[in-house]
């Protein structure tokens, strides 16, 4: 039981993702409590009428006076599993080099591909570790993550095989997502539409046969690749079983929002330049998006996704944190603190957006991303006063406590 929250913060409402004004509407409890019997939530009210109802139960008691309680962080976009670090590219970024350009001469995610390479399983895995342990200090329960440092068939099959050893190995849930299509590998060089049929008729047959992944997701980006390159890998991998994801007209206008429309994709992610039709197709076929403030931030860019504006039409939006070499982001609340100072969110909606629309992006909003009986008891305990101090103090670790499945998982003390 989790007693005497200043604000519990439960999220209340239908059993999916939230649109429009919904996505303002927190359902607060003022001196809430929330008890959880055998990893599920079973009771959420006032303080007084949850002690009372359980009163012989509750064999641990988190006390959470003058404090905030609200479902764990869903992180639905990240590249978990890779080897090394691009520290060195900042200097790079200064000087006004692009991502693109970084990416041309060699740098970037080509980078990150020879070091992961050359990585072992088990060097692989113990890195990976490390961040996902950092993420779970942040307040993350459930966190998405990206193959896409291998390319070849091995090395995307170990970075997926690495998603499942830290499965079992960690209180976190992971979600596995097959990014083959994350750039064209140098020894593919200039041979894009090679690649694509090496991964429809290679890679993605032998991903589904032995489930190492849930998703597939899509790089669709100018001189990446095409919106045709995209709809073969997504159509293949549809007709395998998986759900499908698309990295999303993040640097240029690629038609990513319609394509992500047309397919019915799971979430479009990115989303900093799409057409005004495209949001309007993906509102309409209800497209998740994923929007991810890190990203421009730790490229020196003023390209934000225009948060208000695809609320406004309708799209439901979810907030990740993108953690990727490039984009060294563990937290969801530094994330959820972005939305709100450079994408016009409100603080109800960037809360909505990094809990139960993130929960939707990974089709789960029926079992995480609220407080509400029957949901799985992903807690979080954060040491404010009410909800808009989340954005309002960004830079430090505001979380107490973190409860997974009912258990307490990761404490500050
Ligand atoms: O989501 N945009 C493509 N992929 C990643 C970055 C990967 C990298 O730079 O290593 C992203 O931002
Ligand atoms: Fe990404």
């Amino acid at each position: 039981m989790i007693i005497h929250a200043s604000e519990l913060v439960t999220l209340k409402g239908p059993k999916r993702a939230r649109t429009k004004s919904e996505m303002s509407e927190l359902a607060l409890i003022k001196d809430g409590a929330v008890a959880i019997d055998d990893g599920v939530i079973v009771d959420v009210g006032k303080t007084s009428s949850v002690l009372k109802e359980h009163a012989s139960r509750g064999s641990t008691r988190i006390d959470a006076t003058g404090k905030v309680v609200m479902p764990g962080f869903v992180d639905p976009h990240t590249h978990l599993v890779f080897a090394g670090s691009r520290e060195f590219e900042l200097g790079l970024k200064a000087r006004g080099m692009s991502y693109l350009d970084i990416m041309r001469q060699g740098g970037g995610i080509y980078r990150t591909v020879r070091d992961t390479r050359a990585e072992s399983a088990d060097g692989l895995f113990r890195q990976a570790s490390g961040r996902l342990k950092s993420m779970l200090s942040h307040g993350s329960t459930t966190v998405e993550a990206k193959s896409g440092y291998g390319l070849d068939k091995a090395v995307e099959i170990r970075m997926l095989e690495t998603v499942q050893r830290l499965a079992l190995s960690s209180p976190v849930t992971l979600v596995p997502t097959y990014l083959g299509a994350h750039a064209t590998p140098p020894e593919y060089d200039g041979r894009a539409d090679e690649y694509v049929d090496f991964i429809v008729k290679d890679v993605l047959p032998e991903v589904a046969r032995r489930h190492l992944a849930e998703f597939c997701d899509v790089f669709c980006e100018k001189g990446v690749f095409s919106v045709a390159q995209s709809k073969r890998v997504l159509l293949a991998a549809k007709s395998l079983g998986l759900r499908l994801k698309l990295h999303a007209d993040e640097l240029n206008r690629t038609g990513g929002a319609e394509l992500a429309a047309e397919l019915r994709v799971t979430s479009a992610d990115h989303l900093a330049h799409p057409s005004d039709d495209g949001m309007v197709a993906m509102a309409s076929k209800d497209v998740v998006g994923v929007l991810l403030p890190a990203t421009p931030y730790a490229s020196m860019s003023r390209d934000y996704a225009d948060g208000r504006r695809l609320i406004d039409v309708g799209v439901p939006v979810a907030l990740g944190t993108d953690f990727n070499p490039n984009c060294w982001n563990e937290s969801m609340q530094f994330t959820i603190s972005l939305a709100c100072f450079k994408m016009r969110m409100s603080p109800e909606e960037a809360i909505t957006a990094a809990t139960v629309n993130a929960a939707a992006a990974l089709g789960l909003e029926k079992s995480i991303g609220s407080i509400e009986g029957g949901k799985r008891g992903d807690v979080i305990v954060l040491d404010v006063p009410s909800h808009e101090h989340i954005p309002y103090r960004f830079g430090t670790n505001l979380c107490s406590s973190v409860v997974k499945n009912g258990k307490l998982v990761w404490s500050r003390d």
